[in-house]
């Protein structure tokens, strides 16, 4: 489980994140709506500890991270797979070894394991034809699938996702939708996704908050989202009516 407890953090004089209160329950996915620049990465980046509050506290399956070892969060990070929003990929290797990076650190295992966990991996995001592609060859929604690979590679507990569909075709958007709900669902994967896409939200959520202002204004499960009468909420809602009107 991941919980944030009264979590602040500010940059210089400006707050972000006024307050934080969020748990995340072991197996669901969770998804976290909001404006841009309201602190969503910053948000997501304060569960694998690279970014640490001000005040309050993060726990990740009961330790507060930011009172430990380096190598003990270390061992708690091998267990969290990060889509960063950008893609984060190393620019000087292929996409192999992009993917491989978190089996290559780790050290336990063989260049057989290695390959075999990659190229499944790069099967899933239908990217096995790319395996030797540098990043400067890839698309943006490219990019990003072979981010997602590279998250899944070690079969973490949690996954972490930075505007995974931001940015792609409506196609391959749905199918990383897909990937997602799967992964919830067969393999009990907890997600935590930060989007702005509320398509997206609706089908993989089973629960939604909002972050607005610094803190965690609305928190709902999928099924009673029409019910939430808070205006910004409802602006994402219309949205997604709006889209589905034209359809
Ligand atoms: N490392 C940093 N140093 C200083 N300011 C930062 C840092 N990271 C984020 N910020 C600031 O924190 C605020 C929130 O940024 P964040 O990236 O979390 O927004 P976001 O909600 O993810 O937006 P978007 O939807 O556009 O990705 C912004 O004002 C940003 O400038
Ligand atoms: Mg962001």
């Amino acid at each position: 489980m991941i919980e944030l407890i009264d979590v602040h953090k500010s940059f210089g004089k400006k707050e972000v994140l006024r307050g934080v209160n969020l748990k995340v329950v072991s197996g669901e996915c969770l998804v976290i709506l909001g404006r841009s620049g309201t602190g969503k990465s910053v948000l997501l980046k304060h569960i694998v500890g690279l970014i640490q509050p001000n005040r309050g506290k993060v726990i990740v399956d009961g330790v507060d991270i930011n009172r430990i070892s380096e190598a003990r969060l270390y061992e708690i990070r091998r267990n969290i797979g990060f889509v960063f929003q950008g893609g984060a990929l190393f620019d000087s290797m292929d996409v192999f070894t992009n993917v491989a990076m978190p089996l290559i650190e780790n050290k336990n295992f063989s260049y057989k394991e290695i390959e075999d966990r990659v190229m499944h991996v790069l099967d899933l995001v239908d990217l096995q034809d790319a395996a030797f592609l540098m990043p400067s060859e890839l698309s943006g929604g490219m990019r990003k699938r072979v981010a997602i690979a590279r998250a899944l590679v070690a079969q973490p507990g949690y996954i972490l996702y930075d505007e995974p569909t931001t940015g792609l075709d409506p196609i391959i958007s749905d199918r990383i939708n897909d990937l997602m709900i799967e992964l919830n669902s067969q393999l009990g994967v907890t997600s935590v996704v930060v989007t702005h896409d509320i398509h997206s939200a609706l089908r993989i959520a089973d629960r939604i908050v909002l972050l607005s202002n610094g803190v965690i204004k609305v928190n709902t499960k999928r099924s009673d989202v029409w019910d939430v009468d808070d205006p910004e909420f409802r602006d994402f809602l219309r949205v997604f009516k709006a889209l589905k009107e034209i359809e």
